[in-house]
């Protein structure tokens, strides 16, 4: 058993996020942590939050436009690709309603059209949607491990940072809705027989207090990890580097860093492959150097594709026995 199986099998994380440059091995690595953590006896939801979608090849089965979905060839574990043109329109028509129901209710006469568009065509909409389907999976309590694979970085890091921009968002719209309704009820003739409550701010102060119940958990080294992938290379490490950075500005838990695609020893001649290990040898050194007790897995370069469940299984295992690191 190797120090990643051990923290996945040990630890009552119930979130486990992978990130990391782009083709790095995220999907892959994700999948593998999430045959295992159900192998362990835990029913385990595998989500991607990347809205180009790799779970249904990385298994050689169909999860998109189902909804979770039992993989085949497994007890414990669901697979759930999150449609992201569905929750993207879904999102739209809730804030269209949002502002409809704010302006009406201030009493504001004003073409509502340049409103709606400011707010939904904002180059962070997308994310968004994104944060608010990834928080409807995290409180639906329906499993006891959630593992989500992340686009790359870039993506990920603005989804992550929505978890303070919604709420910022929130308290903005709570404090203004509130202004205006006692703006108009100072300047209202009319005596309210009796204060009703204001079913705008209800419904702004429950989506700030599900931001914020998402946030304790993101934040809680019990429940939540972030690990990060990398390859022996010089980009993806530093890119690792960055990501770190933000996650942990986040305040979010930092599970370790793994790192993918190490070449196995061979007695081979060739001189390319001579060249790719020492060039392999000087960023594994640079890596223990950069992350020291971070990096908590090895994975070997597979010979070929990994697709399916058993090949997806042999992942970890062969981890277990890459002492040669
Ligand atoms: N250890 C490995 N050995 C051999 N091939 C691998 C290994 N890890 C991943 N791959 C292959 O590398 C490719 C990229 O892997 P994967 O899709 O998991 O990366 P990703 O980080 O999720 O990419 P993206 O950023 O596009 O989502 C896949 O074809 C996968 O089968
Ligand atoms: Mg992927």
């Amino acid at each position: 058993m190797s120090e990643f199986t051990e923290a996945l099998a040990k630890s009552k994380t119930r979130y486990i996020f992978f990130g990391g440059k782009g083709g790095v091995g995220k999907t892959v690595i994700a999948s593998a942590a999430a045959l295992y953590t159900a192998s362990c006896g835990e029913k385990t939801l595998l989500s991607s939050t990347n809205p180009v979608h790799s779970l249904s090849s990385c298994f050689g089965q169909k999860f998109m436009g189902k909804g979770e979905t039992r993989v085949e060839g497994t007890d414990n574990l669901y697979a759930l690709e999150i449609e992201t043109s569905a929750t993207v329109e879904r999102y739209r028509e809730n804030t269209r309603g949002k502002i409809l129901d704010f302006l009406k209710y201030a009493d504001i006469p004003v073409d509502p059209t340049p409103f709606v568009d400011a707010a939904t065509t904002n180059p962070a909409f997308e994310e968004s949607a994104m944060f608010d389907n990834v928080m409807d999976v995290m409180l639906q309590n329906k499993y006891d491990c959630y593992v989500f694979d992340t686009a790359p970085v870039a993506h990920t890091y603005r989804l992550l940072g929505m978890s303070r921009m919604y709420d910022m968002w929130l308290s903005k719209m709570i404090k203004s809705r509130e202004e205006a309704v006692s703006l108009k009820k100072s300047l209202s003739f009319k005596k309210e027989k009796k204060e009703v409550d204001d079913p705008m701010v209800q419904g702004l102060i429950e989506s700030r207090r599900r931001t914020e119940e998402i946030r304790k958990l993101l934040t809680n080294p019990e429940l939540t990890s972030f690990y990060f992938v990398t390859l022996p290379l010089a980009l993806p490490i530093s890119v690792v580097e960055r990501f770190i950075y933000w996650v942990r500005e986040f305040q979010i838990p930092v599970g370790g860093v793994i790192v993918n695609q190490v070449m196995p020893p061979t007695d081979s001649k060739s001189s390319f492959i001579v060249n790719k290990q020492e060039e392999q040898k000087h960023y594994l050194e640079l890596i223990d150097r950069k992350f020291k007790d971070l990096v908590v897995a090895k994975i070997p370069m597979f010979e070929g594709e990994i697709r399916g469940v058993q090949m997806l299984k042999m992942v970890l295992d062969r981890d277990a026995a890459l002492d040669f690191c």
